[in-house]
């Protein structure tokens, strides 16, 4: 796990909280994300824009291209850290965002979707409490992607009634972040 907060220095894991302090500066919310090869190329774009917005962003890998890699490597323990509460939320990028929304909601607490548009991007989050976005690198560009997790990370759980129930009605041992 790789901990990226802005500036990209290169002793940023250490500095990052005093640069937080001399500029006053609140940082927004703890985001993980991770990818495979299917998806390096956007998950370094997103990094990199995602990281001068005052997010602390870890880096779940894999943090080479490797064309070789399996995405559950990466997706599962960004989705345990979701899920435990250790990250906010999370972004998962893959070729097309389907295997990585499998992986992902394998595990109890993970509420991942595969997100194309805006509407499901905030309203998943909304109405599901969607903690983990799923991303296609081969499908959604850079710029439809940053609109996608902004919409994704401004949204916030209704915590309406029906919404908790039809909740834990899919994933009764997941929910516990939600009390
Ligand atoms: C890897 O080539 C590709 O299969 C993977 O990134 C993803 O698209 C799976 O859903």
């Amino acid at each position: 796990m790789t901990f990226i907060w802005p500036p990209l220095h290169p002793w940023g894991e250490f500095v990052a909280p005093f640069y937080t302090l001399i500029l006053f500066k609140r940082i927004k919310m703890k985001i993980g994300i991770a990818s495979d090869h299917g998806g390096f190329e956007l998950k370094r774009m997103l990094i990199s824009r995602l990281s001068v917005m005052n997010h602390i962003l870890v880096d779940f890998g894999n943090y080479q291209y490797d064309s070789g890699d399996d995405y559950p490597d990466y997706v599962i323990p960004l989705a345990r850290s979701v899920a435990n509460g250790e990250v906010e939320r999370g972004i998962a990028v893959c070729g097309s965002g389907v295997g990585a929304s499998i992986a992902a909601n394998k595990i109890e607490g993970a509420r991942a979707a595969l997100i194309t548009d805006h509407f499901a991007a905030h309203q998943g989050v909304e109405d599901d409490a969607m903690n983990i976005i799923c991303l296609g690198g081969r499908i959604t560009g850079v710029e439809t992607a940053m609109e996608l997790v902004l919409a994704f990370l401004n949204a916030k759980f209704s915590r309406g009634d029906r919404h908790i129930r039809r909740i834990r009605k899919a994933d009764p041992a997941g929910t516990k972040l939600l009390d």
